[in-house]
């Protein structure tokens, strides 16, 4: 039974719905200089050369989630999907051509990957501890970005302090360090995918690959690349404003498709129907990747990746949902798992999601709606 109205009254839904939902068109405020502007140092240009450390024990997934966006970087543009990993890349790139840098196609290579599943300098890290990390990557490779991952066993507080990332230059080593967020702190850096330890009620997504810590890596290391290359050396892009914390992915953190209200709801995300993981990019493979949103400093606003088809989700769910629909004023009390209660969408102006007895508000358009029972 199709039905494009609701009726009055209580509803209840125990259907697939297929559905779109665009919360605030993210309508940029006029600034008179750009939120994020180019201090005029060297960026990055041409391929970039990774090397990576592997630092502790890694699961087989972690490393290949990481290892596939990667290759996905300089996959061939597809033509079915517009949001593919590469036009992510593809923005980072954009950067060169605002600041008058020749942009000719650079690649992301990976040079080397080193091991250190034992963890020999210990499994407590701190910032002293650097030189050695880097020298383990990089020895006897020139002009490389090196990479450290650290795994979940190892405690480093600089990878569990928003924005969860280290990137910067040592000497005349650009560098990058990420952790895995499952153990030590998923409140804090593993957010969408956990819940936020400063926002309770924050919308939680599944993670595309099923883990947690490996698609937080994701965001964390492409947040850090992309301002590594537009940003290497503390001199590049970054906020007058605010300062060099604020930079292409920190500036717009929180945001991984329209609608986002960042530290909260994390945008119209896809949604895989058979596996629930969260997705705004596909990579090679298939393979699914949430990526961050960056600063786009043509339109002066935050940029996401989007699918080219209308981003309706398909999405079975079977508990129960109750609908109250006044006038356009429309009330959705639900149980669903956490990670659904972001794709609700409604055909309606304003409605209040109630989640645990609580209940938040949006408001926004939604141009289509679709129930079936
Ligand atoms: C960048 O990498 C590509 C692919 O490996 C290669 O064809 C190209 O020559 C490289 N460019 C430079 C400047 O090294």
């Amino acid at each position: 039974m199709g039905s494009s109205s609701l009726p009055n009254g209580l509803l209840s839904l125990s259907l697939a719905v297929f559905l779109l939902l665009h919360l605030f068109p993210s309508g940029s405020a006029s600034h008179n200089e750009p939120l994020i502007s180019y201090h005029n140092g060297p960026l990055l240009t041409g391929n970039v050369s990774l090397a990576i450390l592997w630092y502790g024990e890694f699961m087989p997934v972690e490393k290949i989630v990481v290892q596939t966006f990667i290759e996905s970087l300089s996959m061939r543009p597809s033509k079915s999907f517009q949001a593919d990993v590469h036009s992510w890349w593809k923005k980072v790139g954009s950067y060169l051509e605002v600041a008058e840098k020749k942009s000719p196609k650079s690649v992301v290579q990976i040079a080397r990957q080193v091991y250190d599943e034992s963890a020999s300098l210990g499994y407590d890290l701190g910032s002293e501890s650097l030189p050695a990390l880097l020298h383990k990557a990089t020895v006897g490779l020139a002009n490389t970005v090196a990479v450290i991952f650290v795994s979940k066993d190892v405690k480093m507080a600089e990878t569990c302090t928003v924005p969860c990332y280290l990137h910067g230059v040592h000497g005349k080593q650009v560098y990058i360090v990420v952790g895995n967020p499952a153990d030590n702190c998923p409140g804090s850096c593993a957010v969408p995918f956990h819940h936020s330890r400063i926002a309770p009620l924050a919308v939680t997504l599944e993670p595309p690959s099923g883990n947690l810590g490996a698609d937080a890596m994701v965001i964390h290391f492409a947040s850090a690349l992309a301002e590594t290359v537009t940003n290497p050396f503390n001199n590049g892009f970054f906020s007058n404003k605010w300062g060099d914390q604020f930079q292409a992915a920190t500036v717009c953190m929180g945001i991984f498709a329209t609608g986002a209200l960042p530290g909260t709801f994390p945008g119209n995300v896809r949604v895989d129907p058979f596996t629930g993981g969260a997705f705004n990019a596909h990579g090679l493979g298939p393979s699914f990747f949430l990526l961050p949103a960056l600063w786009d400093p043509k339109t002066d606003d935050c940029w996401t990746v989007k699918l080219k088809e209308t981003a309706h989700v398909a999405l079975l769910f079977q508990p129960h949902v109750v609908v109250t629909m006044d006038s356009n004023l429309l009330e959705l009390s639900l149980s669903l798992p956490n990670k659904m209660s972001s794709l609700l969408a409604v055909e309606v102006s304003t409605y209040n999601v109630l989640k645990g007895g609580r209940s938040f508000s949006y408001q926004g358009e939604v141009s289509r709606q679709n129930l079936e029972t």
